[in-house]
């Protein structure tokens, strides 16, 4: 095993900086579930790593753009879903139609200057109900980036399941420190005892495909937890039940600190009770890594740290995080 990244690299404000633009910037990133951009006008405006963006529906077509005005960069929206039928910056009025063109810049008093004044876009697309953007329009295809993820999820019926649940989680820690978490089952009988009385934790497996991770372990009978759990590099993880599925998308919001936005998705035949039982469940193991996480932090942060030491047998996927991040950056 490769030696793992040092404790400088989840305090580093310049590091924070550049994996900004080299991974997220880069990649796809997930925004959550497309249910809400159903209708004309539908928008989600959220901030991804740092970056501010508004996906809408252009009647029928989703578009993506910054959310900054061309004017002197007031927000466009400032909730997080709504509807409109422009958008209307609050700072000084400018509008713009939702296709990014600029409408109107209001009373300001001259000929505006040569050139574009449209909204700066981003890429969307979506996959399955699911909805990504690519801040610099450079990734490749979203099924093509999602690779293994794709004929994984094949089996189950994704279309059919509806969201009944979201909710943001605010991390103290650096992005790759909850990364590397989310890429190990070595853990779960210390800091998961409830997962670990449904799951066999000692047969956990994580099978790497590219950039693509694919986790199982056998359950216990009757858990909850039985199905397809999937991760992509940087911050996708998809989770799939038999009662439905949880999309977990985490991005940095600063050098140490790390939002995951959760979402659960029940099947047609789940009942409200065995939904809210997932949500519990999820919910629960995610604030159990939280206080992990947040602990490993602070041992980094206090700079005694040396580089980690990766088990062969269960730490691969930790490894596939420090190499694709390394490579990210070279
Ligand atoms: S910043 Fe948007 S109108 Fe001035
Ligand atoms: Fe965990």
């Amino acid at each position: 095993m490769p030696d793992g990244l040092p404790a400088s690299a989840y305090v580093d404000p310049v590091r924070h900086q550049a994996e900004r633009r080299a991974v997220f910037a880069r990649e796809w990133v997930a925004i959550g579930d497309a249910e809400r951009l159903a209708d004309p006008g539908g928008y989600v405006a959220t901030e991804v790593a740092g970056y501010p963006v508004v996906v809408v529906n252009d009647d029928g077509t989703l578009r993506g753009f910054h959310n900054v005005c061309r004017h002197r960069s007031g927000p466009l929206v400032w909730d997080g879903a709504g509807s409109c039928r422009s958008f209307v910056c609050r700072y000084h009025g400018w509008s713009y139609a939702l296709d990014g063109s600029l409408r109107s810049a209001r009373d300001f008093g001259a000929e505006l200057p040569e050139g574009d004044l449209s909204l700066l876009g981003v890429a969307v697309d979506t996959w399955r109900g699911l909805c990504f953007v690519n801040l610099d329009g450079t990734a490749p295809p979203l099924v093509d980036w999602l690779g293994a993820v794709v004929d994984h999820c094949a089996p189950y019926d994704m279309e059919a399941m509806r969201v009944v649940h979201r909710s943001g989680h605010d991390l103290a820690a650096n992005w790759k420190v909850y990364a590397e978490n989310y890429q190990e089952g070595y853990h779960i009988p210390l800091v998961h005892p409830g997962l670990h009385r449904q799951v066999d934790s000692s047969r956990y497996a994580v099978d790497l495909v590219g950039p693509v991770a694919v986790h199982s372990a056998p359950t216990r009978a009757g858990s909850v937890t039985d199905g397809a759990w999937l991760w992509r590099f940087p911050g996708f993880a998809l989770n799939l039940y038999r009662s439905g599925m949880s999309l977990e998308t985490y991005w940095p919001t600063g050098p140490t600190s790390t939002r995951v936005e959760y979402t659960f998705f029940a099947a047609p035949d789940t009942t409200d009770e065995e939904s809210a039982a997932a949500v519990e469940n999820s919910v629960r193991v995610l604030d159990e890594d939280r206080v992990i996480c947040e602990a490993v932090q602070r041992n980094l942060a206090a700079g005694v740290s040396r580089p980690p030491v990766l088990s062969p047998h269960h730490e691969r996927g930790v490894a596939l995080v420090h190499e694709l991040v390394t490579g990210a950056l070279a």
